[in-house]
Formats: C-alpha cells, structure tokens, sequence
C-alpha cells in the first residue's frame, strides 16, 4: 500500500464499505500477464471466521490470487463479492484489507510505532487508541521492546513480523498473508503458527494465507486451495487433502508429507 493510495484511503473511510459481511466469494477469476494466463476461471468461497490457504509450488499463481483480492491487481475476467457486494471494482482502501507482503512493504523511514500504527491514523483515530492499539499489535508479534527502530535496523523476520503487526493493528474484516513466515527461522516459524491462528481467531475474521510449505497449510487452515498451474486443482480440509488426495497436482505427495493428522490439528486446536 502506498502512503498517497492509504490517503484516499482515509477520504473513503478505509474499509467502511466492506466491514461486515459473512461470505467472500471468487467467481472465475481471471488474470493475464500477456499471453500468460497466471490465473484461470478461479472459484472459490471464504465464510467468515474460516482460515484458508493457498497452496501450490513457486510460480502457481499464489500472490497474484492475493493482490487481486486485496485490489492491488485488477482482474482480466470474472468478478470478486462479498455476500452479493461486487468488489473488484473497488480501491484496494474501500476495500479495506489487511495485507502482508511477501516483500514486507514497509515504510523505510517510518520508526515500527509508525509503521505499525499507520492505517489507524489514517482512519483518523485518536492518539491514545492509536498507540493502545499499536501496543497490542507489537505484544502480539514480541516486538515490545522494538517499537523505536527503524525497518532497516532489523532482521528480515523482524521486519515480517513488524508487517504482520501493521496488517492486524486496523482490526480487519479479511486478512491476506503472502508467505509470512518464510524469513523466520524453524523454531520462531513454528512458535508464529500458533500466533497467526491466535490472532485470526482472535479478529473473529477471514485469513487467506499463502503458503507453498505444505505442513504449514496443513496445520494452519480449516480449508486448503491447492493452485497450479493458475488453476485450482483440489480444496478441501486438511483431512479430506491427506484421505483423498489428488497426487499428481499437489506440490508433493500428501501421503509422503512429513506431517501427520495429529500435528496438522495441533496449531488449530490450541491456536
Ligand atoms: N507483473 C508481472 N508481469 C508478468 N508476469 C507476472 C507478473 N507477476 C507475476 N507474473 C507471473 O505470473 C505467474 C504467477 O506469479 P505469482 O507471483 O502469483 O506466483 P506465486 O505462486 O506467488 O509464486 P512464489 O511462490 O514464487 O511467490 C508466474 O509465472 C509469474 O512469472
Ligand atoms: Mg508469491
């Protein structure tokens, strides 16, 4: 998000339009690159409360299904709604999203409260929510002691983190997460899956996550859309993906997945 497109943001009332609804729902969806089509026909829906991920190999099509979402990307076919609201005729700030990037995206000048508490002054809310919240955010990510540094003066997973901080802070209604975890190391990603689901059961709202680690999808999502190719291959629960799965279009086997039933469950239940 740019500061000038968060500023028109502002104008609107980020996110107003979008703030209660029970169902998102992709009808289609389209998105060329020239002649290459790195979405097709994508159709799926999202029913508040749920946590999906979107999962395929490098190159399926992952971010691009996210950015057009989110309303960083117009689509070339199909539409985008809400309930029975179409929104990808909407600016990314009516549509009022959360989003972290693959690349971060932050303010390189801004310290981390700034970063952090962006959108929320944007929205134009008072100075003491505005750093409660910001607060609440950093506790949630334990970047407590961090919140005068600048992005550069960090570690990329600091910086993921500081992102993921940014993205809940506005309290949104629909949460997209592009590869969140992919600069932490083993033991901080996995500590982070139980925070992320935390956080979304916390928010009482959708996430869609991006993930090519099958085990993350797999203990993190209620259901799982595996992409390829631009196309959807299978989406189903973790258990439905490991019982009936469609070998030859998920990124490995599932039956040769190093995770079991019992550890995908783990990060939902005590999440
Ligand atoms: N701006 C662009 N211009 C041209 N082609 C693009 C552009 N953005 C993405 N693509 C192409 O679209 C396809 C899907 O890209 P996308 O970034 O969505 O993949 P991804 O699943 O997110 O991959 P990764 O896991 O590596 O991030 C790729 O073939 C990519 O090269
Ligand atoms: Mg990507």
């Amino acid at each position: 998000m740019t500061r000038r497109r968060a500023r028109r943001g502002a104008k609107v009332g980020a996110g107003s339009m979008t703030q209660s609804f029970r169902t998102l729902r992709l009808d289609r969806v389209g998105r060329a690159f020239g002649a290459m089509n790195a979405l097709r026909d994508v159709s799926f829906e999202v029913h508040r409360g749920e946590f999906v991920a979107l999962l395929g190999p490098s190159g399926c099509g992952k971010s691009t299904a996210l950015n057009c979402i989110a309303g960083l990307l117009p689509t070339t076919s199909g539409s985008i709604w809400l309930d029975d609201r179409r929104i990808d005729t909407l600016s990314p700030e009516e549509r009022g999203f959360g989003m972290v990037f693959q690349n971060y995206a932050l303010f390189p000048h801004m310290s981390v409260r700034d970063n952090v508490g962006f959108g929320l002054k944007m929205q134009k809310r008072a100075k003491d929510e505005i750093a409660r919240k910001v607060d609440a955010a950093l506790a949630t990510v334990r970047l407590e002691n961090q919140a005068d540094k600048l992005p550069g003066q960090m570690s990329g997973g600091q910086q993921q983190r500081v992102a993921i901080a940014r993205a809940i802070a506005i309290e949104p209604p629909l949460v997209l997460m592009d590869e969140p975890l992919s600069n932490l190391d083993a033991k901080l990603r996995l500590e982070m899956r139980q925070e992320i689901r935390r956080i979304h059961q916390g928010l009482g709202s959708i996430t869609i996550y991006v993930t090519h680690d099958q085990d993350e999808a797999l203990s993190l999502a209620d259901r799982i859309v595996v992409l390829r190719d631009g196309m959807i291959r299978q989406i189903g629960a973790p258990h439905e993906l490991y019982q009936t799965p469609r070998c030859s279009t998920s990124p490995t086997s599932w039956a040769s997945a190093t995770a079991s039933p019992a550890r995908w469950s783990h990060a939902r239940a005590t999440g």
